[in-house]
């Protein structure tokens, strides 16, 4: 009798107010529910900076480029003709000064987006820390290079905003020593994971307080290997982010798109239709780069409608969507994406109701009209919002999806004007105004907010 009442003691309290304890397996791990504020937020902003924005050609994988395996013809090219044979990648880091870094105006560019997560690099796979690491001597942001802690000004300004602070950090590095080993011992050995990419990971949760860990560099070992859901239980039972801190699921090759928090998949992941768990499509607007080109054309990036397409299909699918910025190696944002952002900003003071705090409706895109998609808010069972990205011709939107039978109203989101609609045969043709600067409340992608009875 008193083994049984014990019994049932301690299955109560491993499940009650005191709070799940999650388990370093991951069954544990993967049935932690998401916090619920990363599936509302919708848009984030990607920060890509690293010394690899000193060189600023090719890609954010320059160094390995240059003295990879496969070296690419262009970076090799590049170094014989314009440095000294001596030169080394390292180098690079003296000529990283960072000299027009100005925080508050990073957060303005950030806070004026809409975006509310920022995902910031604290670390690529060059190993390069963009704070104080003590785990990384002589190879961080404050001993050599720009001299400053890059992370803690942006993550200073942004407190008390409506924007969450986050971090990426590539578990690998191409070239550490300590991993190299590791590998050659296929991974039977941990020293790497133990005194470098690990203990990085647990010192800036306790330096930051990250509400985001986009985990990276981690396809060439097992999540064993990486010690992943021993993090990942610390990070969720015992940490100081452990009601609020979301993950992604790169922590090995057994792990991406499979297990930890949202699914992250690929760069660019794009699924195309409903899934079954909260994913990210994280991508670029220089079509070619995470990190920052120089030698970039304007035509290299997304435009407004482009960019918009991309973030309208993603939340009809259910993601959120990670845009990227490549910062320069003297500490700016370029004026593309600066502009950008802000353009994106704008669109989304008008059409944000039906973006934020939105999820999947019953139809994802339209079934006749193409480039139409569809999003409900979660407080108002009642409604929809349809977003167009072409406005139609004749004046008369073509919504197939929509039931005319138990619709109430059409209006056209960021001009209160309410719009008249017919039958139209399985759905509904709802007329428009005229396609002018006047009569549309913004230059790209529209929407209309549809009241059902
Ligand atoms: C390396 O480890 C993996 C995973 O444990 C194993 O499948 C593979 O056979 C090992 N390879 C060698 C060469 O030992
Ligand atoms: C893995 O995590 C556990 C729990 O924190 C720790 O005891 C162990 O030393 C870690 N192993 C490595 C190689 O870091
Ligand atoms: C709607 O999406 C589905 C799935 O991606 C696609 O096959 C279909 O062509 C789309 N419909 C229109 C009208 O674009
Ligand atoms: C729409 O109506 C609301 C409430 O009447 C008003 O505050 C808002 O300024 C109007 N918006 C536009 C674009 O006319």
């Amino acid at each position: 009798m008193k083994s049984v009442i014990l019994i049932v003691v301690a299955a109560l309290s491993s499940q009650t107010c005191l709070g799940v304890k999650y388990e370093p397996n991951w069954n544990s791990i993967d049935s932690r529910p998401l916090p619920a504020w990363y599936d509302g937020v919708k848009i984030g902003m990607f920060i890509n900076w690293g010394v690899y924005s000193v060189p600023s050609y090719s890609n954010e994988w320059f160094w390995y480029s240059w003295k990879g395996p496969k070296p690419d013809p262009r970076v090799v090219k590049l170094m014989e003709q314009f440095y000294p044979p001596t030169f080394t990648y390292a180098d690079f880091a003296a000529e990283f000064k960072a000299e027009f870094y100005d925080p508050i105006k990073w957060v303005d560019i950030i806070k004026s987006s809409g975006a509310k997560y920022v995902v910031l690099s604290t670390k690529h796979h060059e190993g390069f820390t963009m704070y104080p690491s003590k785990y990384s001597f002589n190879w961080n942001s404050v001993d050599v290079g720009p001299n400053k802690d890059l992370i803690k000004y942006i993550f200073a300004y942004l407190a008390g905003s409506d924007v969450h602070f986050g971090i990426y950090h590539s578990l690998f590095e191409w070239f550490n020593p300590l991993y190299l080993q590791d590998k050659a011992n296929n991974y039977t050995t941990q020293r790497f994971v133990k005194e470098k990419g690990m203990a990085e990971l647990y010192e800036i949760v306790d330096m930051y307080r990250p509400d985001v860990i986009w985990s990276d560099g981690d396809w060439e070992a097992l999540s064993s290997y990486w010690n992943a859901t021993n993090f990942l239980a610390w990070l969720y039972n015992d940490s100081p982010v452990k009601d609020t801190v979301v993950v992604n699921d790169r922590w090995g090759y057994d792990s991406r798109c499979k297990h930890g928090g949202f699914l992250s998949c690929d760069d660019r992941f794009n699924p195309g239709k409903l899934q079954k768990r909260k994913w990210e499509n994280a991508m670029t607007l220089d079509r070619y780069s995470w990190g920052f080109r120089r030698d970039a054309s304007i035509a290299d990036f997304l435009s407004m409608e482009e960019l918009l397409e991309t973030v309208l299909n993603t939340i009809s699918y259910g993601g959120n969507i990670l845009i990227n910025v490549g910062p320069t190696g003297y500490g700016t944002i370029s004026p593309i994406y600066e502009e950008r952002f802000r353009q994106l900003g704008s669109w989304l003071k008008v059409n944000g109701e039906g973006i934020y705090a939105t999820q999947p409706w019953v139809h994802q895109n339209d079934t006749v009209t193409p480039k139409v998609w569809y999003a409900a808010p979660k407080a108002d069972k009642k409604a929809a919002y349809a977003f167009f990205i072409n406005w139609p011709d004749n004046n008369e939107l073509v919504l197939g999806a929509v039931s005319g039978s138990s619709l109430s109203g059409v209006a056209l989101v960021g001009s209160n004007k309410t719009l008249t609609w017919e039958t139209s045969g399985t759905g509904i043709k709802v007329t428009i105004p005229p396609h002018n600067i006047v009569e549309m409340p913004c230059m790209w992608a529209w929407s209309v907010k549809l009241t059902f009875k």
